[in-house]
This record gives structure tokens, C-alpha cells and sequence, in this order.
């Protein structure tokens, strides 16, 4: 578990304290994001567990419009918190699923009206037997380890698994990867510039025919700093419309 600064542990507190409070305003949830650190509780690190920034969420939702959205990897659910926020509470309906129940808890209290789930994203789950019009994602990252995986991709990177399983459930995904394995580089670089020499994502687009690409948002280095990492980040897009079988590699 992470050491934090005096002020950083004194702004936790204030963020746990929010905890015994029923309902919370959207300023709470401004709060709540912004100082409470995963990492004074949790060793999330092995877990790949490093909450969005808020307005990092708040782009990335620009990628996903209303109607059924499911959150792989929900954490305590920023990322659909923004989707709601953009598209407006009436015209979402939001299911979450996360592994550790503590980040369920506080995700109840950032999006009460989402469906969440406590569970293991590549395990059968009842929730999972629904279509979706959007998947979101930010999963953790690289060779963080995990039981299952999606059904094509039979590589260790947890990023491409998720992408593989979301292109069972959801019509179109925007997820929140590593810049090395997006394919494309816009962040922090002068321009943008397809980048598929990747061995890992040649096999992961070889295995599933998914092709990502950038979406409406922006250079992802102008937002807000993650506690206790900088990763260099893009948010890649997918349609999902040339999608293979299961069990069968492009030859191409
Ligand atoms: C990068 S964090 C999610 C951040 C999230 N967008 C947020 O802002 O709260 C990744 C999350 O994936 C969860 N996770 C890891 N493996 C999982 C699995 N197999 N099924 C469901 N959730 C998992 C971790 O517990 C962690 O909360």
C-alpha cells in the first residue's frame, strides 16, 4: 500500500468521511474521484487498479452515446458516471461489473441507478447474456492476471482480452489502453501516426479482427493526473464490424 503525502492522507479522509453519507451530490463525486487514493487501502498495483480521473471520464464519453452501456472493469464507475453526465440519466441504462466489492460499494454511491455486479468480467454472468449498444473499459493493464479470457485472443495482455469480450456483448467499445498497444500514437506526440509493428498487437488484431481507432476525444496528456502512475494512454475506439469467428485467425 502506497505512502501518501500529509495532504494527500488529509484530503483522503475527508473523501472516506463522504463514505457514511447517504446520497451523494455531484460535487461529492468530484471530490470523492479527485482525492480518495485507492491505494492507501488496497495493494492495486498487482490488481491494475487505478481509478480514471474524472475529466479524463468526461472525454472519453465523448466515444458513448445513450442506451445499454456495460462498464467491464467498473472500479467505482467514473467512466459510466461520465456517460451518464453527457447523455443524461434517462437516456442510460448502466450495468457495471467489478471483482472487489469494496470498489462496488462506493460505485453504488457514485451511480445508484446502475445495475452493478459484483463478479469476475470472464466469468458467466447473468448480466452478460444481454446486448449492449456501448462497452466501456479501463481495464488493467498488461500481464495483470486473470482466470478467464475473451474468445478469440489467446494472448497475456488483460487490455485485448477485455476488447475481445466486449466485441461479444456490445455493438461498438471505447476503452482507456496503453499507447503501446492501441495501435495508433496521439498523445503526447506531434501528430497522429498509425503504429501496428507491435508484435502483441498483431496478434491480438490476427486472432479477432478488431481494429481501433481514435475517437472524438483529445491528446489524453492534457488531463488530470492518475494517483500514483502516469501511464501514456489513448483512448481507442472500435465498431467491431469485421469482427472473426472464435477459433479462426485472419489469414490476411
Ligand atoms: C483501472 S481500474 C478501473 C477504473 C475505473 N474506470 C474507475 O475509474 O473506477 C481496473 C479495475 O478492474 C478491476 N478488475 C480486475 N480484474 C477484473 C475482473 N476479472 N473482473 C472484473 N473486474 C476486474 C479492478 O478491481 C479495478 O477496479
Amino acid at each position: 500500500m502506497a505512502k501518501l503525502t500529509k495532504a494527500e492522507a488529509k484530503k483522503h479522509h475527508e473523501a472516506e468521511q463522504l463514505l457514511d453519507k447517504p446520497e451523494w451530490t455531484h460535487e461529492d463525486r468530484e471530490f470523492f474521484t479527485q482525492h480518495w487514493q485507492e491505494s492507501a487501502n488496497h495493494v492495486n498495483t498487482t490488481a491494475g487498479a487505478f481509478f480514471t480521473p474524472l475529466d479524463y471520464a468526461m472525454d472519453v464519453a465523448l466515444d458513448v452515446g445513450p442506451g445499454k452501456i456495460v462498464d467491464l472493469c467498473a472500479g467505482i464507475g467514473t467512466l459510466s458516471y461520465a456517460a451518464m453526465l453527457r447523455n443524461g440519466t434517462e437516456n442510460v441504462d448502466i450495468t457495471c461489473i467489478e471483482l472487489n466489492p469494496a470498489y462496488v460499494e462506493i460505485g453504488r454511491k457514485m451511480i445508484p441507478q446502475a445495475r452493478w455486479i459484483t463478479g469476475d468480467v470472464f466469468q458467466e454472468l447473468p448480466a452478460l447474456s444481454e446486448r449492449f449498444e456501448y462497452a466501456v473499459s479501463n481495464p488493467p493493464f498488461g500481464r495483470i492476471k486473470a482466470e478467464g479470457a475473451g474468445p478469440r485472443y489467446t494472448g497475456a495482455s488483460f487490455e485485448y482480452k477485455i476488447i475481445d469480450l466486449a466485441a461479444e456483448y456490445a455493438d461498438q467499445g471505447t476503452f482507456v489502453i496503453p499507447q503501446q498497444s492501441a495501435g495508433f500514437q496521439y498523445s503526447g506526440v506531434p501528430y497522429y501516426e498509425r503504429k501496428e509493428d507491435g508484435r502483441e498487437y498483431q496478434k491480438f488484431v490476427k486472432q479477432t479482427g478488431v481494429f481501433l481507432d481514435i475517437g472524438a476525444g483529445m491528446d489524453t496528456t492534457s488531463y488530470s493526473k492518475w494517483h500514483g502512475v502516469a501511464p501514456r494512454t489513448e483512448v481507442a475506439i472500435s465498431f467491431f464490424d469485421n469482427l472473426i469467428p472464435a477459433q479462426q485467425e485472419l489469414t490476411a
